[in-house]
């Protein structure tokens, strides 16, 4: 016969193992399992989290693609306040070399979003690695000439790694189409 503190325990048992129906597991499992294999798991970790409740993989996606293009956008008000200061011409062309390859960075990021839409999942990956190009590419042109050094080095990695978890999530559902 179960007496009542059996009956309390086992209760707590359950209510412990079994998570409550508004809270997706799904949704953390794939998480974890996205961030797995990106170069700083804790921003994607935190990145993935601003997703919807009960997100599948293109929720999440989705989500990862609009903190990205905030963090574009963000990058690329800021480098036009660095390009009006600037003096020295060759930061200068350095500097709108960014400015333009932010402003390309967020359009494939747009149509990254509307090809979300239509499951153009492979498009989505060659967007966001041509977006990723471009962080690399302004980068470089600092690197490129002795003597000058990037202003925007860890706004540049900042903004690579946030593509790294679109990527992660896109391969997600690149492979669950196969
Ligand atoms: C862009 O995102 C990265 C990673 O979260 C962050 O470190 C950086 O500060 C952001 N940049 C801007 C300008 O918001």
């Amino acid at each position: 016969m179960i007496t009542p503190p059996a009956l309390l325990l086992s209760a707590l048992v359950f209510t412990a193992l079994v998570p409550p129906p508004c809270v997706p597991l799904q949704t953390s499992t794939l998480i974890a399992q996205a961030c797995t294999h990106t170069p700083d798991r804790d921003l994607c970790l935190s990145t993935l989290r601003t997703a919807p409740e009960g997100s599948d993989l293109r929720g999440l996606t989705m989500a990862a693609l609009k903190v990205a293009n905030a963090n574009a956008s963000a990058v690329y008000n800021h480098i036009s306040g660095v390009l009006k200061a600037a003096t020295n011409s060759y930061e200068k062309q350095c500097l709108t070399e960014c400015y333009d390859n932010y402003q390309d960075a967020m359009d494939q990021i747009e149509d990254s979003l509307a090809a979300l839409e239509t499951r153009g999942y492979d498009d989505i990956l060659a967007w966001i690695a041509s977006a990723m190009n471009d962080a690399d590419s302004c980068e470089e042109c600092f690197r490129a000439k002795p003597g000058y050094k990037s202003p925007l080095t860890e706004m540049n990695n900042g903004f690579d790694h946030l593509c790294t978890i679109v990527i992660a999530t896109a391969n997600l559902l690149v492979d669950g189409e196969e």
